[in-house]
């Protein structure tokens, strides 16, 4: 028996990166694993193949979308949100649609997401979102959005820590700090800023924070609710 055998786990946007690594920990740890995706068919296609994860074509800026890939689902013992988008840039000239649509995969989607899945949820569920030390701290121009939107999640999250936690569902934001993904490659151009305000100056790994991930949607975790728990190289210190 691993620690997860007989729990079901929907991660929204695993095919890539962070939302990939906890996909494969899960099943890994014995879990039957949803995942969805929006664009990335093939990694998507290959990340079930290698995992036995089913994949779930969806997309999280829609609101009707998540709920019914909930629906759909059945109960989940753990629902992890991780699609998130990164948009840069001078606010002054950046594209306000852009901006609309990260708050509606990196803001509305978990709100919604975390909702729909608390009413199925058995006592003692789990509902983490993916965040970023950036709702912390934002120690670059150009990233007010994104930064917005990690910030609401620890809103959401005190609240929604208060709203189900009769039932024993927690509810908590892992926050990462710089993590070499397709989104924030160890090798980018801003690689040596970021490194620069780090007091471990060099990027996390996806895997580091699926460990993470996993521990607090294990049994040990049951206590940990309502809180914002940094992986991010002193990024935050
Ligand atoms: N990497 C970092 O340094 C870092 C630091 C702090 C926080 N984070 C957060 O960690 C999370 C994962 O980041 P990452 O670095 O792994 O990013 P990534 O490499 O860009 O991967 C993003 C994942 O989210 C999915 N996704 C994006 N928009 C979606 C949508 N509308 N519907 C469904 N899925 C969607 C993507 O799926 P498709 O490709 O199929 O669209 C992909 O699987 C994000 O919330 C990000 O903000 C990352």
């Amino acid at each position: 028996m691993s620690e997860f055998t007989s729990k079901k786990v929907m991660v929204f946007g695993g095919s890539r990166g962070i939302g990939a690594a906890i996909v494969s920990g899960f099943a890994d740890a014995g879990a039957a694993v949803l995942f969805t995706y929006a664009g990335s068919k093939p990694a998507a296609d290959a990340l079930a193949a290698s995992t036995g994860a089913v994949a779930v074509q969806s997309d999280a800026a829609d609101r009707a979308s998540i709920i019914a890939a909930i629906r759909a689902a059945g109960p989940l013992d753990v629902l992890v949100y991780n699609a998130g988008v990164l948009v840069g840039g001078d606010p002054l000239t950046i594209d306000p649609d852009a901006v609309d649509r990260l708050i509606d995969v990196n803001i509305r989607g978990p709100y919604h997401a975390a909702v729909e899945a608390a009413r199925t949820m058995p006592d003692g569920g789990r509902i983490l979102v993916i965040g970023s030390v950036n709702g912390d701290r934002t120690p670059f121009p150009g990233l007010a959005a994104y930064s917005m939107s990690k910030s609401a999640l620890q809103g959401m999250a005190r609240g929604l820590a208060r709203d189900f936690g009769s039932r024993g569902i927690t509810v908590n934001i892992v926050q990462p700090g710089p993590t070499d993904t397709d989104m924030n490659p160890a090798e980018g151009p801003d690689a040596e800023l970021m490194h620069s305000v780090m007091a471990i100056k060099r990027h996390g790994t996806a895997e580091g924070v699926a460990k993470l991930v996993l521990y607090l949607a294990g049994p040990h975790a049951g206590g940990i609710t309502g809180a914002m728990h940094s992986i991010d190289g002193g990024f935050g210190a």
